[in-house]
């Protein structure tokens, strides 16, 4: 038996390059995602998120636990709370005029995308290292015809095919937690107007926790990844011609989705370490607005 994996090797054609091994693992990470978890939120309505939701549950709406229609109202409701995680992304974008050009940096299936060209009519860009998830944005705006107006394409952040102050306003949702801060921090001033706008969602370790709690670590194995301190978001931002704006605790927003989420059959066994970590005070989840100057 030979010990190369062939479904790695064709992997490893479709990673842009220069792409390094972690990148590979990343790529392939995303190419073979298919939890239920993402799918199945997404065909409620067409946008599909891999990020988590904020805001409080609508009870009313979620009706009784029991009642035959209650997982596919969860699911729904689940559902609602992650667009309004972009909604809230996209009010700190700032003032975009049709004529603006926006990149998604980590843009996955393209759910934040079609929510910025629905909301301000632009152009928007997306980037992801998966050839499936590029595919499948482009197909979705495709369906919705607005493929002129929104494209996803495979290649590394660190390194994105577009030209010194080409975008109004560039974001991370949840896709921050892959890179160095330096480097990504580096690349979006590179990309982004003077004045520009950049925006990251993300969850990121308490530096007043000390260190990375247990259920940090459990989060960067699980999706093999490594969430950076509140504190290296500060520092690499500043390094790089990017002025913090506005800084958003939104840890108690996110906890009413995760201990919904946490009560679904479509839980993925990662639920108790965002509860836990979340609760103690190891981790937050924070969007950070900053001006480029
Ligand atoms: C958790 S998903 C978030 C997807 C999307 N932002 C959303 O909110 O639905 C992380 C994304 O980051 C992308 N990613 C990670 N490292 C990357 C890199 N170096 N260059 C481009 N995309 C990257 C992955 O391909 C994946 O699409």
């Amino acid at each position: 038996m030979s010990d190369i994996d062939v479904t790695t090797l064709r992997d490893a054609v479709a990673l842009p390059t220069p792409a390094t091994p972690y990148q590979g693992d990343i790529a392939r990470y995303w190419n073979h995602e298919a939890r239920p978890v993402n799918l199945r939120l997404g065909d409620v309505d067409g946008l599909y998120h891999h990020h988590y939701g904020i805001g409080d549950i609508d009870h009313g709406a979620l009706g009784e636990p029991g009642a035959a229609d209650y997982e596919t109202r969860l699911i729904a409701e689940l559902h609602r709370l992650e667009s309004a995680q972009t909604n809230v992304l996209l009010d700190h974008l700032g003032p975009i005029k049709q004529d603006d050009t926006l990149v998604d940096a980590g843009c996955g299936r393209g759910g934040s995308m079609v929510m910025a060209h629905q909301r301000f009519g632009c152009s928007v860009e997306g980037v992801t290292l998966s050839v499936k998830q590029a595919d499948f944005a482009n197909n979705r705006a495709r369906e919705l015809g607005i493929e002129n107006a929104v494209q996803a394409r495979v290649c590394n952040m660190l390194d994105m095919p577009f030209t010194s102050g080409q975008a109004a306003a560039s974001w991370n949702n949840e896709s921050s937690m892959y890179v160095d801060l330096h480097d990504l921090f580096a690349e979006h001033a590179r990309i982004l107007a003077t004045g520009g706008r950049y925006v990251t969602i993300t969850g990121c370790w308490n530096p007043i926790y000390g260190q990375p709690s247990k259920w940090v670590s459990q989060i960067n194995a699980h999706f093999e990844c490594n969430i950076h301190s509140r504190r290296e978001y500060m520092r690499a931002l500043a390094d790089n011609r990017l002025v913090p704006q506005a800084v958003v605790d939104l840890t108690a927003a996110t906890l009413p989705y995760w201990e919904l989420r946490a009560t679904s059959s479509l839980v993925t066994g990662i639920e108790e370490a965002f509860i836990n970590s979340y609760k103690d005070g190891s981790f937050q989840y924070l969007l950070i607005a900053a001006d480029r100057v």
